[in-house]
């Protein structure tokens, strides 16, 4: 990508009408903070100088930066012109382009991002906005457009009167500028508006007043670029976000039997032909080998992973633990902090207590183990290859391989002949 690109992105904002102690970006879709979307999109897009605004919580916030982006605190939040105003602050000798990007609107695709640029730079122009038309309007800022067409301004709706709020053309609030022609206005705007804020979109009247060339071009697809102010809204994203990702998995071989109750952070791996039942929940960081069956009503949290072939059935919670090839765990139960190998059949009901008041201990269980139903592994524990467990039994010491283990506690059972 060009080198005469810089991107602002502005993730300053509160979260007021989130009701949130948490800063508004790093609000999670599908298992990850909004933000780091709208980071893979500068990333994707190959731009070189990206700065972020940051402002509320600031600290928290910067640690979902990678490298060479470059951070700005805007200290009072005093609106998107003053953000991207501080956002400049960084771009000290830079000319080209700037593109600006919300913090708040995760589902925005890079094809759309490159079309606007490239639209933008082509027609070379002082501003270039990406509009939509969707079905309801509310909180977006309306296109006010000349006899002629033209786009001639922005209105916000707190701001709007009632002819206004008809319009159905609205700000997705992405847009590009070029950084002469920002630098120009960008100063005069004022705060005289209904939330006495900077507004960055009254830019775009003065630079039509200034005789500027101001253009769009309008998504047809308005979920894209949805910014989410509230928690209402955050859920639609999660939804959308998550048939994106379904749809990704189905492409690629996954069966997914309800994708609308299957919820699977981004990020998740899944091999081909397996098969995930409805109720569902994969959350981040979890890897899924070939032909497994998982659920329906399992849950599998952070660090687990399913070589190929296992079973991971209905109410199972698993956590930080890997199941080896051909392993079957296909009754409630919980595993945590486990290292079980191939061939393995967890019992019904089985336990891992993994956690001692203190602190998480780990539990290995060997190949072709089969661990009774009911059994509770208090961890730290090993059960060695081919060990065996009784219905019920609560396993408190190592189990040697080939051993069988019975009661509470569990003791040796009966001996092998021959070896141990
Ligand atoms: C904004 C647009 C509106 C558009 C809508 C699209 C303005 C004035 N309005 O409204 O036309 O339809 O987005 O979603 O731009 N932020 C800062 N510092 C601030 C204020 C905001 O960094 O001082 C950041 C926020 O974190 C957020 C983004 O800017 O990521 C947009 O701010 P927000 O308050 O959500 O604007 P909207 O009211 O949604
Ligand atoms: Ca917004």
């Amino acid at each position: 990508m060009n080198k005469k690109i810089a991107c602002i992105i502005l993730a300053a904002g509160k979260s007021t009408r989130m009701k949130s102690g948490t800063p508004k970006v790093l609000h999670p879709v599908c298992g990850r903070p909004m933000l780091e979307y709208v980071l893979d999109l500068t990333e994707q897009l190959c731009i070189k100088r990206t700065v972020a605004v940051l402002g509320f919580k600031h600290a928290e916030v910067r640690k979902y930066l990678r490298a060479g982006i470059k951070p700005v605190i805007q200290k009072r939040l005093l609106g998107t012109a003053d953000a991207v105003k501080t956002g400049l602050s960084a771009l000290k000798g830079f000319q080209g382009t700037v593109v600006i990007l919300y913090g708040d609107t995760p589902l925005l695709k890079k094809e759309t991002v490159k079309k606007l640029l490239d639209y933008h730079i082509q027609g070379n122009a002082d501003a270039t906005l990406l509009t939509a038309t969707p079905e309801k309007c509310a909180g977006y800022g309306r296109i006010l457009r000349d006899k002629y067409s033209s786009i001639a301004g922005i209105v916000e709706e707190k701001d709007a009167d009632d002819f206004q709020k008809e319009i159905r053309e609205v700000n997705t609030g992405i847009s590009c500028f070029n950084k002469k022609s920002l630098d120009a206005v960008l100063k005069n705007v004022r705060p005289n508006n209904r939330k006495k804020e900077y507004y960055l979109t009254d830019c775009i009247s003065l630079l039509y007043k200034n005789k500027g060339l101001i253009d769009g071009i309008k998504l047809s697809d308005i979920d894209e670029a949805m910014g989410i102010n509230s928690r209402v809204e955050l859920a639609k994203a999660n939804r959308l976000m998550q048939s994106r990702i379904n749809e990704e998995f189905m492409k690629h071989g996954v069966s997914i039997v309800d994708p609308a109750t299957s919820h699977i952070a981004f990020g998740t791996r899944i091999g081909q032909d397996t098969v995930i039942y409805p109720f569902t929940v994969i959350e981040r960081n979890v890897k899924i080998g070939k032909c497994c069956s998982v659920g329906p009503f399992a849950r599998l949290r952070e660090g687990t992973e399913l070589c190929d072939n296992v079973s991971a059935g209905s109410f199972l919670e698993t956590v930080r633990s890997k199941l080896g090839p051909k392993t079957l765990a296909k009754h409630f139960g919980y595993l945590g902090d486990s290292r079980i190998g191939s061939n393995v059949n967890v019992g019904a009901g089985t336990v891992v207590a993994n956690f001692d008041g203190k602190k998480k201990n780990l539990t290995a269980i060997g190949d072709r183990a089969f661990i009774g139903s009911d059994t509770v592994i208090v961890a730290p524990v090993k059960i060695g290859r081919g060990a065996r467990t009784g219905a019920g039994s609560v396993v408190t010491r190592d189990v040697p391989a080939g051993e069988t283990v019975a009661g509470v506690p569990a003791k040796a059972f009966k001996k092998r002949r021959g070896k141990r």
